[in-house]
């Protein structure tokens, strides 16, 4: 800066400082100078000292009040929560979200579940939140989820511990996606769909839960439908989402108190097939059995606590995503004739092609064909948000184009706003799937299963079991929305009505 040449200035007025031996070799400014007086000097001293000193404080200022991005704060304590959690179309970001942007730009600065947060609904900060998932930034869910599902539970857990239980989950869901699941989401699809009769009128979202829950609670606990342990399960399972998005208040009747008690019937009953596998395996009369469960008891050393969270973290992840994935599907194919034969074609040919071979049951090869399928799944998540945002925190302070990122604050990643964005997708609240048959949409950009070293666990089983699922579906039947029953962010999407649908039988003779 300018002060090291000031300061050479004062140092030569000093005169008992000067050295005289330079005299001779003084310049005719520098003796011009010598004969300012000393009143001008203490003016100039007091000038430099002031600019030093005003560069100082705004400095240290910057340090302490950091260049926040705009935003508002909204009432003491609840802040803007209300407001961001008002039911909206889940096709849609809703009144809040937009407002914001409009006023703020992409990126604001709010106080959500009690707390300052930083909003995020701009895809590069996003991504880059992601990424930096335990190096700038973790993952800080709100009290109520740590709540109901629990310390060890691979979705709120950060550092070392995460890493370990994540490492058993994607381990778990990724290893035997060909040989274990694939037949048991084909055997689980095949008896539901086969129950429906010409005509009939169902819920699709009943529909979608009875599949997804039968398929997790055999994966995770081994039980099949109709088992006494598995109707339990499923009832208490009901209080769950309702808890997990609602006030931590421990009061009678409250969603979290709900939720609460229903995650300790679930532990009883799992303690009880705990124990009673233990005898078995003690006996030797141990079944071919390859679910979660027997797996944590036959090849790993968890303790109580972990292996409880685990079972129930997953089964909750994998049974309401996919259950509200596969009903969004039934609504958008529903509304989209075009798509719905498309679809129907591709999975003929499919179908042709097995006869041919006279194969009867589906192959890893027959899913990898699907490609369509998958730009359907793709289209459907990206439109219905699923998640609409997710929770992580500033570890330490962060500087990001231009704005500060205090440590301890909360950051909100909105992944539908990403999926919703005109400057990324055209028509975003279009359901058109073959926007993904060419590159130019950017996949990049696809947040649905989050991103980051907290990528969905469980994102490929999520898809297998959906293109399996339309596999069956669309080759036997076709259906109508009874009525117009949308997907609302509640901020978890719920159809209202449970998406009544008339279902009839297709003919492939
Ligand atoms: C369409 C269905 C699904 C959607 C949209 C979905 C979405 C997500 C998202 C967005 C996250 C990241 C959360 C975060 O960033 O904090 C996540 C994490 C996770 N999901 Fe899924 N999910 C789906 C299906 C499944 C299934 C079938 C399972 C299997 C049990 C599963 C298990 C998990 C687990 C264990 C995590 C935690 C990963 C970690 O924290 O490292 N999910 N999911």
């Amino acid at each position: 800066m300018l002060v090291g040449p000031w300061f050479h200035f004062i140092f030569k007025f000093r005169p008992n400082l000067l050295n005289f031996t330079e005299l001779p070799t003084l310049t005719i400014m520098e003796l011009h100078i010598n004969s300012i007086d000393f009143s001008s000097l203490s003016l100039l001293l007091l000038l430099v000292f002031s600019a030093i000193y005003f560069l100082r404080e705004k400095h240290e200022k910057r340090k302490s009040r950091p260049n926040l991005p705009p935003g508002s704060m909204g009432w003491p304590f609840i802040g803007e929560t209300f407001e961001l959690l008002k039911r909206h179309p889940s096709f849609s970001i809703g009144r809040y979200l937009q407002d914001h942007i409009h006023r703020y730009g992409k990126i604001f600065k709010s106080n959500i579940f009690g707390g300052p947060t930083i909003v995020s609904t701009d895809a590069r900060f996003n991504r880059f939140v992601m990424q930096n998932h335990g190096r700038l930034f973790e993952t800080s869910y709100p009290e109520s989820v740590e709540g109901i599902l629990g310390e060890w539970s691979v979705l709120t857990l950060t550092g070392e511990l995460h890493k370990e239980m994540r490492s058993i989950a994607v381990k778990f869901l990724s290893n035997d996606l060909r040989t274990r699941f694939l037949p048991d989401i084909e055997r689980h699809t095949l008896l539901i769909i086969n129950a429906w009769k010409d005509g009939s009128f169902l819920s699709a979202t009943e529909q979608a839960k009875k599949f997804t829950f039968h398929m997790m609670v055999k994966q995770i606990l081994g039980l099949e439908p109709g088992q006494p342990q598995t109707e339990k399960i499923k009832k208490e399972y009901t209080t769950f989402m309702p808890g997990v998005v609602s006030m931590p208040l421990k009061l009678p009747g409250t969603p979290y108190s709900k939720a609460l008690k229903s995650r300790s019937v679930i532990f009883s009953e799992i303690e009880r097939m705990v124990d009673s596998l233990r005898k078995e395996m003690r006996q030797g009369e141990i079944k071919e059995r390859n679910d979660l469960l027997c797996w944590c008891l036959t090849e790993l050393e968890l303790s109580k606590g972990k292996m409880f969270d685990l079972l129930l973290g997953m089964l909750f992840g994998g049974f309401e995503t996919t259950s509200v994935a596969l009903s969004l599907a039934f609504f958008f194919i529903g509304r989209c004739p075009r798509a719905f034969q498309e679809l129907r074609n591709e999975h003929l040919g499919i179908a042709r092609k097995k006869a041919e071979r006279g194969e009867t049951t589906l192959t890893w090869d027959d899913y990898k064909q699907m490609e369509f399928t998958e730009c359907v799944v793709k289209e459907t998540l990206r439109l219905g948000n699923v998640i609409k945002f997710t929770h992580r925190k500033a570890i330490e302070d962060v500087h990001y184009q231009g704005y500060d990122i205090p440590r301890d604050w909360k950051v909100l990643l909105v992944l539908s706003a990403i999926h919703l964005d005109g400057s990324i997708h055209n028509d975003p609240q279009e359901f058109n799937p073959w926007r993904w048959q060419n590159m130019s949409s950017s996949t990049v950009d696809f947040m649905a299963f989050g991103g980051g070293n907290k990528l969905c666990a469980g994102a490929e089983l999520a898809k297998l079991e959906l293109a399996v699922f339309l596999h069956h579906c669309v080759l036997n039947y076709r259906w109508e929305l009874c009525k117009n029953d949308q997907p609302l962010a509640y901020p978890y999407v719920v159809f209202e009505d449970g998406l009544p649908i008339q279902v009839f039988k297709i003919n492939n003779n």
